[in-house]
């Protein structure tokens, strides 16, 4: 399965995914990684990891619209099977949500549907007051972090958390959940059904992985 990952920032979950799928690996492979900032950490990393990363800045398009029309048609042409928002600050457009529909994931730091919307998930569950909170991975669809949920992991928050301290035990999760889907997709193994994720047990397992 050929995964294009989209990012906009430090890139951990990038690295994540370039551990658990190095070159070479039967099943999976980290084609291509594309951001909207040319700056960021996560397109140092994939160059270093010898990955094709190129940028492309919503300054050099007329729309967003555009911009991600261009996107999509480089991850056409790199055959991606699969987006991975790992980290990625824009909301998609159709030219990119149509040509990718049902084939776009992505990592938010929160149980959703809890904290959906924002990208400061996990100051408003330290200041919401929750005990729990966690990640997840979900299918992408227009409607901002409500498409179907394929996996959860939860984490305790504590009364000495700040938002820093509940984001790196968060973090702690994304690393292992977000490797830990991509290889069920690869595997075959998830079914979207409506509204719900089936993660079909055993079957259609890479004999490598
Ligand atoms: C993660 O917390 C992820 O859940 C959110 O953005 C952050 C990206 O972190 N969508 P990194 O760039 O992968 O380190």
């Amino acid at each position: 399965m050929r995964v294009g990952v989209l990012a906009s920032g430090r890139g951990s979950n990038l690295q994540a995914l370039l551990r658990a799928f190095p070159e070479g690996h039967p099943c999976v492979s980290i084609t291509c990684v594309m951001s909207n900032r040319p700056e960021c950490l996560a397109l140092t990393h994939a160059r270093s990891a010898g990955v094709v990363a190129p940028a492309f800045p919503r300054s050099a398009y007329g729309s967003r619209v555009e911009q991600q029309r261009a996107m999509a048609a480089a991850l056409v042409a790199a055959h991606v099977d699969l987006v991975v928002l790992a980290g990625y600050d824009q909301v998609l457009t159709s030219s990119l949500l149509q040509p990718f529909a049902g084939r776009i994931i992505n990592i938010h730091p929160s149980l959703l549907p809890a904290f959906a919307g924002t990208l400061h998930a996990q100051a408003e569950a330290v200041a919401y007051g929750v005990k729990l909170s966690g990640c997840t991975v979900h299918y992408v669809i227009e409607e901002i972090d409500q498409g179907p949920i394929i996996a959860q992991a939860a984490v305790p928050v504590y009364d000495s958390d700040t938002e820093d301290s509940l984001a790196q035990r968060i973090l702690e999760q994304e690393h292992q959940l977000l490797p830990a889907v991509v290889k069920w997709i690869a595997e075959g193994r998830v079914r979207i059904e409506g509204r719900r994720v089936v993660i079909l047990g055993g079957s259609g397992q890479c004999e490598h992985c």
